[in-house]
């Protein structure tokens, strides 16, 4: 591959503010190894980047006619390079002139700059860590319409974060049952309780009709709103594979009074995501990230740089960086205290999605963003939370954040409003900064003691 032109930046070269780049790296396969005949590791490893680099933007594996009508110029002019090689960790850069792709097509984009290389026999494992995206481009995308300040403005939450349950058990709750449960959620404890969200695989089931379910949780909320005088979000799952009952579904959202619609961008796509952003009725967009783990877990050695990588991935660092520039107004981000092992990637996740200057990580391989005009994300911790978790997840993501409880709400061993009231106050606590310990041990009679009987403080190994 490669054979062309030469993918392989000049010595010395930088990209310019109209490249988009692209950080990765390759384990590189016996089949390349055997196939370069005693060539070092470090000529293979350079084969393998400018192939990367010609695969994703105008090359092939072989030679290809190049006479008249051929668009061979073009290919050599707006080809993308390779560069900045760390021959000791076998990673690169790639940078595209944005030339190669529409602006506003993230679809195309990907097509180009992920779609093949994952298939290129010349490697055995990569993760691409991170997108960069040029000013042009990010000035392409509306980015989110609420965002942190717009959804602050419409609850009337000038500050802290936003408690939410997911029901549990998952699938089960009729609607009406959902509606019930919301209105207990909303009025337990001091009626601060801010939302609930349907689980990822509740959507237009048999007894709990989409239709349905939204108008009765929504008319509970309105009622619940009046009688404790705050404001309150319901998370309702559009997702579906056929974008216009999405539609449907957020205009009847809408008509009904909704702050929010709930969609699973990664189960929808990019294509969905784009699109609810762009033709959506006034609703802002809760991301859910549901078969994430598919693309992004990578239990390696290799995966924060050093050492062997044994899969193929993309980091969720460059999902989140995609659905910002989408325009979602919430992310579900993981927490540092998650179901699944995050790499302690969870901070640097809130801060791609809240910070307008955006630096690289010091030790999670990294490229960092400037935003523009795009609006800064709510971060979604979620995932085995409890609230003897509320303090660490507080202090690591701020208060830019909606922390969601299922179990950790649900499960609490006095009931429902026990669990609302026990998560009030560890959330009050964390307001006030008075550590949670202590006032544990002075107040062993408080729900919060009795869920940190159960749950303990630090992170619960789920699953
Ligand atoms: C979610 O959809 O975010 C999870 O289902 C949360 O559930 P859990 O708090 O019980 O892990
Ligand atoms: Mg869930």
């Amino acid at each position: 591959m490669a054979v062309q032109f030469n993918y392989l930046a000049p010595k010395g070269w930088k990209p310019s503010k109209n490249h988009l780049i692209t950080l990765i790296k390759v384990e590189l396969s016996q089949t390349a190894v055997k196939e370069a005949k005693g060539k070092p590791l470090r000529k293979i490893f350079k084969d393998a980047a400018a192939s990367v680099a010609a695969e994703s933007s105008t090359g092939t594996w072989t030679k290809v006619y190049d006479g008249p009508d051929s668009g061979i110029k073009r290919a050599g002019i707006e080809r993308a390079f390779a560069f900045d090689l760390d021959y000791n960790n076998f990673m690169f850069k790639v940078a595209y002139p944005i030339s190669l792709f529409e602006l506003n097509n993230i679809s195309g984009l990907f097509a180009g700059i992920i779609g093949n290389i994952a298939g290129m026999k010349m490697v055995s494992a990569m993760r691409v860590y991170d997108v960069k995206f040029p000013e042009k481009m990010v000035k392409a995308f509306p980015g989110p319409a609420f965002g942190v300040p717009g959804i602050r403005k419409i609850l009337k939450k000038p500050y802290g974060p936003l408690v939410a349950t997911v029901p549990k058990p998952k699938i089960g709750r009729n609607a009406k049952e959902q509606a019930k449960l919301a209105y207990q959620l909303f009025t337990a404890g001091n009626g601060t309780y801010d939302g609930i969200k349907d689980d990822e695989n509740l959507t237009s089931l048999h007894f709990s009709k989409f239709e349905e379910r939204a108008k009765l949780v929504l008319k509970e909320l309105k009622k619940t709103e009046k009688e404790t005088g705050h404001k309150k979000f319901y998370l309702c799952n559009i997702s579906h594979s056929n974008i216009e009952t999405m539609r449907t579904h957020a205009k009847l959202l809408k008509e009904n009074g909704a702050v929010f619609m709930m969609l699973d961008v990664i189960c929808t796509g990019f294509a969905a995501a784009d699109t609810m952003r762009r033709y959506n009725p006034g609703l802002a967009i809760h991301a859910h990230r549901a078969m994430h783990g598919f693309i992004t877990r990578d239990n390696s050695p290799g995966i924060h740089g050093h050492g062997k990588l044994y899969g193929f991935s993309v980091s969720m660092i460059f999902l989140a960086k995609t659905f910002r520039l989408l325009g979602v107004d919430s992310l579900h981000g993981g927490s540092p205290l998650a179901k699944m092992e995050d790499y302690g990637e969870a901070k640097y996740i809130q801060q791609i999605l809240q910070e307008k200057h955006l630096k690289p990580h010091p030790k999670i391989p990294s490229l960092g963003q400037d935003w523009y005009h795009i609006k800064p994300v709510w971060m979604t911790a979620s995932g085995g939370l409890h609230p003897g978790d509320f303090e660490m997840v507080m202090k690591e993501l701020g208060e830019d954040l909606i922390i969601q409880c299922g179990g950790g709400l649900l499960g609490h061993p006095h009931g429902v409003n026990a669990g609302v009231k026990a998560i009030e106050q560890a959330r009050d606590l964390a307001m006030k900064k008075i550590p949670l310990k202590k006032w544990v041990e002075q107040h062993p009679n408080s729900e919060l003691a009795a869920a940190v009987k159960l749950w303990g403080y630090g992170p619960r190994i789920v699953y």
